[in-house]
């Protein structure tokens, strides 16, 4: 999709929407189709194209400023995969592991993708990434077909183990649900419609705040009191808070 992201490696370089990613990096890896992110009939519109094997798509793209689609446009990618023999590959590298209040983005439309990639949160630290298959996606890689040196290692999948007990035994996920609507409202009742405001938009701890120009620097304002933040296409703040974050309602208002 345009605007995505998908990685530093070459394929998925290639594959990210963006440009910017690309540059120094050419020849990029062939193959790769983009059209605009939450528009159906511009995937639709690709149905007769019988070179295309899978569309790639983040249920809620991160790096290019924490961008919701509508509620549905999942649901209809699976559709048009469906129809037309093709793998739907989402790519929850960001949003996976509970995010956004549930484990996985996808499951608030209710669909199964056929190949489903995680990272960051599933190791909490301890570098670690999975492509898991299912479906018919399930035979195209077997065993011994595309490995890597440190794949499977035990100490980095037991980190992953470990994530997933305490997610699970602190009920983590559904708090993340619950406090990151909170946490939404609250920036949208304090900072919509403030000068340089421009959209707050997110779902459970992933959260973006588009202001209306270049804010890089505040990356280090916040850091020199104290405060990780960071900054995405430029424009804006964008908010991962940890899932250990408490609900205190006894502060005062913060301007
Ligand atoms: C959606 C998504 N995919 C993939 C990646 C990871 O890419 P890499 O580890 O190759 O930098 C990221 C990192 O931000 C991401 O947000």
């Amino acid at each position: 999709m345009e605007n995505s992201f998908h990685g530093r490696t070459m394929a998925t370089l290639s594959a990210t929407g963006n440009s910017k990613v690309h540059e120094g990096f050419q020849p990029l890896v062939g193959g790769f189709t983009h059209v605009p992110f939450d528009n159906v009939p511009a995937v639709e519109a690709l149905s007769d194209n019988r070179d295309i094997v899978a569309i790639l798509v983040e249920p809620i793209q991160g790096e290019g400023g924490v961008h919701v689609p509508q509620k549905g446009y999942l649901s209809a990618l699976r559709k048009i995969c469906d129809a037309n023999n093709w793998l739907l590959m989402i790519d929850e590298i960001q949003t996976g592991m509970g995010r956004t209040g549930q484990w996985f983005a996808f499951q608030h439309e209710n669909i199964t993708p056929d190949v489903l990639t995680l990272a960051k949160a599933l190791g909490n630290g301890v570098p670690i990434g999975a492509c898991i298959a299912s479906n018919r996606a399930t035979d195209v890689l077997v065993p011994g077909n595309h490995g890597t040196t440190f794949g499977g290692n035990p100490l980095a999948c037991a980190a992953g183990l470990a994530v997933i007990e305490v997610l699970k035994t602190h009920n983590f996920i559904p708090a993340v649900a619950k406090k990151g609507e909170l946490l939404l409202n609250q920036f949208r009742s304090t900072l919509e419609g403030q000068a340089g405001v421009v959209a707050i938009r997110g779902m459970g701890y992933m959260i973006g705040i588009q202001i209306d120009r270049p804010c890089g620097e505040l990356i280090k304002t916040a850091l020199d009191k104290g405060l990780l933040i960071n900054v995405t296409r430029g424009d804006t703040v964008r908010l991962l808070p940890s899932f250990v974050m408490s609900q205190r309602t006894n502060r005062p208002a913060c301007h």
